[in-house]
C-alpha cells in the first residue's frame, strides 16, 4: 500500500573521494545492491509512492541504474554544482512540481536503512503537528557529524554542524543521521532563506530544522548503526557485513538452520523457506529461491537458482539461472549452467558440467560428464566420462536421451543425435548415428593383447635410460 502524502528525496549528487574509485560511490555493491537502491528500496517498502534521485558526479551512470532499476515511480533530478545539502534538496523537489505532503530526505550512502525505520520517521511526522521530523542518533565519536542542539526542556532548536560547532557543542554526543520528513511547501520556503555563511560556505539543510523549532521539531531517536554512511571502502565493508548478518539472523528467526550466520551471504532478494538449511560460506544471490527441506552445504555460489524442497547441493555446487528439483542431488563439484533443469530425484555428480539440458526424474550422472543443449528423459543412467559434444563449431545441437536409456562411461554423443529408449550404449562408444530403442550401440576397435610384450618393452625402455645416463 502507498502512501500519496509521501514522497522521498535522496541525495546522491556528491562525489565520494574517499572511496578512490572510478564507479561513483552510490553505485558501489552491498549485498548485491548498489547502495542508493537499498535506500530507494526501503522507502518503496515503506509504502512510499514517488522518490526523486538527487545526481551528480557520474551523474550518467546512476541515472542509467536508476532507470534500469526502478520503475516510473523513481526520478532522477540533476543537480549542477555541488553547493550543499540544502541546494540538493531543493534540486530534488523539482520533479515533484506542486506536491504538497510530507517529504522524506535521505542519504544514498546509508545502505542500512530499512523500511521499518523508515515508516517509524512516517508515522512520527504524522503525529506531529509541526512541519519537521527528523531522527536523531547518539555516537561513541561524533566527529564530523551535525550535532543537535536542544534547549532546557529537550525541545531540538538547532543543528551545528562539526565545523561550525564550539569545543562544547563539539562534546555532545548525540547527532543528525540526515533522515528527515518535513512538509514540502515549510521546505520550499525555509530552503529559500538559507545563506552560505558557515564554515564551509555551502547551503546547508540542517539550517532548516532551526526555521522549524517554532513551530516544534519532532524529534525521534533511533540506533545510529542503521544510518551509517559509507564514506571509505572500510566502511563499505562494515555496512555489507552489518547487513550480511541481519539477513542471516532474519533467516535464521524465521526458522532456517543458518549453520554460521558471519560467512552466509544471501542478498536481500533471496528467499529462503524456514527448514532449508544453510552451511557456511553459501552464496545466494539474485532470484534464488530454496524450497524448505533444501540443504545447501558449503561453498555453494546459486545465481537466480530454484532449489525445491528436499534438494541437496553438496558443497561447492555453482549455478545460474536453472531449476534444481525435488530430491535433485548436485555435486561435490558441480556446475550447473543456464536453462538448466534437473526433475525430481535426478542427480548429477562430482565434476559434471550441466547446460541447457533438461535431466528427467531420477535420471543420474555421477562423474565427471558434460551434458550440453540435452534433452534427457526419466531413469537414464550416464557412466562416467560422458561427454555431449554439442558444438561443431557453428551450430549447438541437440542430443536426446530417452527414457530408460544406459550410456556406458566414456562414451561420446555427437550432436544432433538421439538413444531410444531403454536403448544400451556400450563404454567407450562414439556415438554418430540414432540409436533405435531397446538396442545396443557399440563402436570399439577389437582388442588384442600380445603375450608378454610388456616385459619386452620395460626392457627396452630401460636400456634407452642407460645410454642417456652414460
Ligand atoms: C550531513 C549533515 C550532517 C549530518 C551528516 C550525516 C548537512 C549540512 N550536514 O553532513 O548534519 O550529521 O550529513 O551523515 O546537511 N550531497 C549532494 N549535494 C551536495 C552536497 C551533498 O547530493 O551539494 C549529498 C551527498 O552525496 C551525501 C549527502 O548529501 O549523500 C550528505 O552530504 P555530505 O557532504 O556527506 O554531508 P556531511 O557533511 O557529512
Ligand atoms: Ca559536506
Amino acid at each position: 500500500m502507498t502512501t500519496p502524502e509521501f514522497a522521498a528525496v535522496i541525495l546522491a549528487a556528491g562525489q565520494g573521494t574517499r572511496m578512490k574509485s572510478s564507479l561513483p560511490k552510490v553505485l558501489h555493491p552491498v549485498l548485491g545492491l548498489p547502495m542508493y537502491a537499498h535506500v530507494v528500496q526501503a522507502v518503496l517498502d515503506a509504502g512510499v509512492g514517488r522518490a526523486v534521485v538527487v545526481v551528480g558526479h557520474g551523474r550518467e551512470a546512476v541515472e542509467s541504474d536508476v532507470q534500469a532499476r526502478f520503475d516510473a515511480r523513481i526520478v532522477c533530478a540533476p543537480q549542477e554544482r555541488q553547493l550543499g545539502t540544502g541546494d540538493a534538496v531543493r534540486a530534488g523537489l523539482a520533479p515533484l512540481g506542486s506536491f504538497d505532503g510530507w517529504v522524506l530526505v535521505l542519504c544514498g550512502d546509508t545502505p542500512l536503512v530499512h523500511a521499518g525505520l523508515v515508516r517509524s520517521l512516517m508515522e512520527a511526522a504524522q503525529a506531529s503537528s509541526g512541519p519537521l521530523a527528523m531522527l536523531t542518533g547518539e555516537v561513541a565519536d561524533p566527529t564530523g557529524y551535525g550535532r543537535i542542539v536542544r534547549d532546557a526542556g529537550g525541545n531540538v532548536l538547532r543543528l551545528r554542524e562539526h565545523k561550525d560547532a564550539s569545543p562544547e557543542e563539539r562534546a555532545n554526543r548525540e547527532v543528525n543521521p540526515g533522515v528527515y520528513a518535513i512538509r514540502a511547501g515549510f521546505l520550499r520556503e525555509a530552503l529559500s532563506r538559507l545563506s552560505t555563511d558557515n564554515a564551509q560556505g555551502e547551503l546547508y539543510l540542517t539550517d532548516v530544522v532551526e526555521q522549524a523549532s517554532t513551530q516544534g521539531v519532532r524529534a525521534l531517536s533511533w540506533p545510529f548503526a542503521d544510518t551509517q554512511g559509507i564514506n571509505d571502502r572500510a566502511q563499505l565493508a562494515q555496512c555489507e557485513s552489518t547487513l550480511r548478518l541481519r539477513v542471516a539472523t532474519d533467516l535464521a528467526r524465521s526458522g532456517v538452520t543458518v549453520r554460521d550466520p558471519a560467512t552466509t551471504y544471501v542478498e536481500l532478494s533471496v528467499k529462503v523457506a524456514p527448514d532449508a538449511i544453510l552451511e557456511p560460506n553459501v552464496h545466494l544471490r539474485g532470484t534464488t529461491s530454496i524450497a524448505a527441506g533444501a540443504h545447501i552445504e558449503t561453498g555453494c555460489v546459486l545465481n537466480d537458482v530454484e532449489v525445491a524442497s528436499g534438494a541437496h547441493l553438496k558443497p561447492y555446487t555453482v549455478a545460474a539461472r536453472s531449476i534444481i528439483g525435488p530430491r535433485a542431488e548436485t555435486g561435490p563439484f558441480a556446475h550447473v549452467r543456464p536453462e538448466s533443469v534437473l526433475e525430481e530425484d535426478a542427480k548429477i555428480g562430482n565434476f559434471v558440467e550441466i547446460k541447457k539440458t533438461r535431466l528427467g526424474k531420477g535420471s543420474k550422472a555421477s562423474h565427471l560428464s558434460y551434458l550440453g543443449d540435452g534433452e534427457i528423459g526419466a531413469d537414464v543412467n550416464i557412466g562416467a566420462g560422458t561427454i555431449f559434444c554439442n558444438y561443431d563449431g557453428v551450430n549447438k545441437n541437440t542430443t536426446v536421451l530417452e527414457d530408460g536409456a544406459f550410456i556406458g562411461s566414456d562414451s561420446q554423443l555427437i550432436a544432433p543425435v538421439r538413444v531410444g529408449k531403454g536403448a544400451y550404449v556400450a563404454t567407450g562408444t562414439t556415438v554418430t548415428m540414432d540409436v533405435p530403442d531397446d538396442a545396443l550401440a557399440l563402436s570399439r576397435t577389437k582388442q588384442a593383447n600380445k603375450q608378454g610384450y610388456a616385459r619386452r618393452l620395460r626392457g627396452r625402455f630401460a636400456a634407452l635410460k642407460e645410454d642417456r645416463n652414460k
